[in-house]
């Protein structure tokens, strides 16, 4: 297992492999591996003969206000994940190689952006896509790997890649969660004990709701009162959303149809957790 810091090592690589007819897989992620990226780097190793995982806090997607400084980082342990789920290259670059100076490019999306955390968190999506289109251009692989947590970005990077005509096929990867439920993400490790205790209301609201829908509740309104009274009971819970959108474009819906995702957003303390689920 290789780890670069230079795009001009990445490329190198990827020639090498490229020449040997090897096809490639990237992971994208901002590092201090959980779970569930380590199921998409082990998916990505299962469909493609090479895997490359980036780990890069990507500046630009943090608003002036969010944790860019406190985001977890231990690129050590991100090795050991990565070696472990059998990925072939790390590249982690500094944000000086991804940004130079007069940098002033940059990827931008509507529709599947307007709500949810597009709606909450200015320029966070401008610079997800920017920095994934950066990596797919500088990685140019065949298979880019997603978790399904993070349904906006999903929809988002599907969006752009047929909007923007890359040639890469994007693969979403379910939810990984903890024994009792609650998904992971990097962002768990900033609850104390009590929050911890508490963010299980994320899951538990929205299994809640998806009980309401398999009693036949089809109202979109009616399930998010069911799963946002849930939250509401949690002392330590603020929601920031409850939300019934479609799948693709992310737009509300008023029905729970098939393709519909449900989503929240809730302040567990000051640390905010997303999760959602699919409805078929
Ligand atoms: O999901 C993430 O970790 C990030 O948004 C991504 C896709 C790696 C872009 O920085």
């Amino acid at each position: 297992m290789q780890i670069v810091k230079t795009i001009e090592e990445v490329r190198a690589a990827v020639r090498a492999w490229r020449a040997d007819g090897l096809s490639v897989g990237l992971v994208p992620t901002m590092g201090f591996l959980h779970e569930g990226h380590r199921s998409l780097i082990e998916r990505s190793v299962a469909d493609n003969d090479r895997t490359v995982v980036s780990v890069f806090v990507n500046p630009i997607q943090f608003g002036p206000s969010e944790d860019l400084e406190a985001y977890p980082r231990d690129i050590e342990r991100d090795k050991t994940v990565v070696e472990g789920a059998g990925g072939d290259l790390i590249f982690n670059p500094e944000p000086s190689e991804m940004y130079p100076p007069h940098f002033t490019t940059f990827v931008d999306t509507t529709e599947t952006t307007e709500l949810l955390c597009g709606a909450r968190r200015a320029g966070h999506f401008r610079g997800v896509c920017t920095v994934v289109s950066k990596l797919f251009n500088i990685v140019g692989p065949d298979r880019a790997y997603f978790g399904q947590k993070d349904a906006q970005q999903l929809a988002t990077v599907r969006r752009f890649v047929r909007d923007l005509n890359f040639d890469v096929e994007i693969v979403a990867c379910p939810i990984v969660r903890e024994a009792d439920g609650l998904a992971k993400s990097s962002r768990n490790t900033y609850l104390s004990t009590d929050e911890r205790k508490a963010a299980l209301i994320l899951s538990e609201s929205l299994r809640q709701g998806k009980a309401a829908i398999e009693r036949g509740e089809r109202s979109a309104q009616a399930v998010i009162d069911v799963i946002a009274d849930s939250l509401n009971k949690e002392p330590l819970a603020r929601v920031d959303y409850v939300e019934a959108v479609d799948l693709d474009n992310v737009q509300r819906v008023e029905r729970i149809e098939e393709n519909t995702l449900v989503a929240i957003a809730v302040y567990i303390g000051k640390t905010r957790l997303i999760d959602n689920f699919i409805w078929k």
